[in-house]
């Protein structure tokens, strides 16, 4: 069993897991936390949980405390007879406690274990739990004498002690970002982690072949190239076609990877698939035309022309490939919705209008439709990310 202390948007996480690895074999923990019991967990893979880790103790109530207790035992008698230093960093998610509780229970370990002759680094705590940076740059989860605890607290008390199996890797993630040759502040920059759980969310393990018809620079490409996943990628736009262009070739350069690209021009709206590309695409999976980026909530006229705008583009998109796809194609299709002062959203009207284009909307179980969106605090433009299968032919 593994715990996976989720990102930002926890249901994206969740739904991400879900789609993975089946409901039955995932539950939430907490709001911050999921659970997954499967042979095939994979924490590499993930786009939307920061850490993760083998179950090592599951009690069904408790306090920091109590965790600390058992833990010092543990790993005082775990780690008594070592050869090689050990480096631990601690992680606590739920409690209300000071990062100087934390500290203590390491350093109890620390003294203990230089009595009986085996020295520990401890990863000093400047919250309760070590950021993702801290956990990474020190290589925690990655080999056997590199440890970090997580320890988590449910809102009913449940507590669970797990060793870290990883933490993102922020600084490939962030290279991946920022040193490619092309980014495009005006089509938005999609990060590299929601692009790699919109993959994930397709629920598509088959090799087959992604297609992007709204590539932009290219960054759902590179993601699901570093699955192994062959894609093709198009766009409207020449410019954008010769930025991932150059994009997968520095991609090849730097990740040597194999799996094939293939780039061309093509509006979605009214783009032809040759018999290939027919026979070949398995999934779609796209951040679709989001209209202009607004850095307050625009007038309602405004928003009304422009969610018209982008309702016209993407009604039209998901229509024409309707008839080219295989009838099992899973899509997943990043689109627009604006939030006003208050936090409520504007959704697309196509949303409500799937069946008329020849899809249904997946439903999740473990998450719901509407906790499908992701969004900074001070973003206007919500991505509400549909999850969509062709209607069956009859
Ligand atoms: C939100 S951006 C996608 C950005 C992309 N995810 C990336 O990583 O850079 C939307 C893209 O859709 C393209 N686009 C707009 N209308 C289109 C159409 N009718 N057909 C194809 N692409 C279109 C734009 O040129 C833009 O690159």
């Amino acid at each position: 069993m593994h715990i996976t202390i989720l990102g930002r948007q926890p249901a994206l996480g969740v739904a991400e897991l879900e789609q993975l690895y089946g409901a039955n074999n995932v539950r939430w923990f907490s709001q911050q936390a999921a659970l997954v019991d499967s042979p095939n967990f994979d924490f590499e893979t993930l786009g939307g949980s920061q850490k993760a880790g083998q179950v090592v103790l599951e009690l069904d109530r408790g306090n920091w405390l109590t965790a600390s207790r058992q833990i010092v035992q543990y790993y005082t008698a775990k780690w008594r007879a070592s050869e090689h230093k050990i480096t631990l960093g601690i992680s606590a998610y739920g409690f209300k406690i000071s990062p100087r509780d934390v500290q203590k229970t390491g350093l109890l370990i620390k003294k203990k274990l230089r009595d009986s002759g085996t020295s520990l680094r401890l990863i000093p705590n400047p919250e309760i739990a070590l950021n993702t940076a801290a956990s990474h740059h020190n290589k925690l989860g990655l080999s056997p004498t590199k440890v970090e605890l997580l320890v988590v607290r449910a809102p009913n008390n449940r507590l669970i002690i797990a060793e870290s199996v990883g933490a993102q890797n922020i600084t490939a993630l962030a290279a991946r970002d920022q040193a490619r040759p092309r980014t495009d502040a005006f089509v938005g920059m999609l990060p590299p982690k929601l692009a790699r759980m919109m993959i994930n969310l397709s629920g598509e393990t088959k090799p087959g072949r992604l297609w992007d018809p709204f590539c932009g620079t290219g960054t759902v490409l590179q993601e699901a190239r570093l699955k192994g996943i062959n894609v093709y990628g198009s766009d409207l736009s020449q410019k954008m076609v010769d930025y991932a262009t150059e994009n997968m070739q520095w991609l090849d350069n730097k990740y040597q990877i194999d799996p094939q690209w293939q780039v061309f021009q093509a509006d979605a709206t009214d783009v032809k698939l040759n018999t290939a590309q027919k026979s070949e695409i398995n999934r779609v999976v796209c951040e679709a035309y989001l209209g202009q980026p607004f850095s307050a909530p625009p007038k309602p006229t405004k928003l009304t022309a422009v969610r018209g705008n982008c309702n016209h583009i993407i009604s039209q998109f998901l229509a024409n490939i309707r008839p080219q796809i295989n009838p099992s194609t899973a899509l997943v299709v990043a689109v627009p919705a604006w939030r006003d002062h208050s936090g409520k959203f504007t959704h697309l009207p196509l949303i409500d209008q799937l069946a008329d284009l020849g899809y249904r909307r997946l439903h999740l179980n473990l998450v719901s439709d509407d906790q499908l969106l992701y969004y900074r605090e001070n973003q206007v433009v919500a991505r509400e990310i549909l999850l969509l299968k062709p209607l069956d032919e009859n």
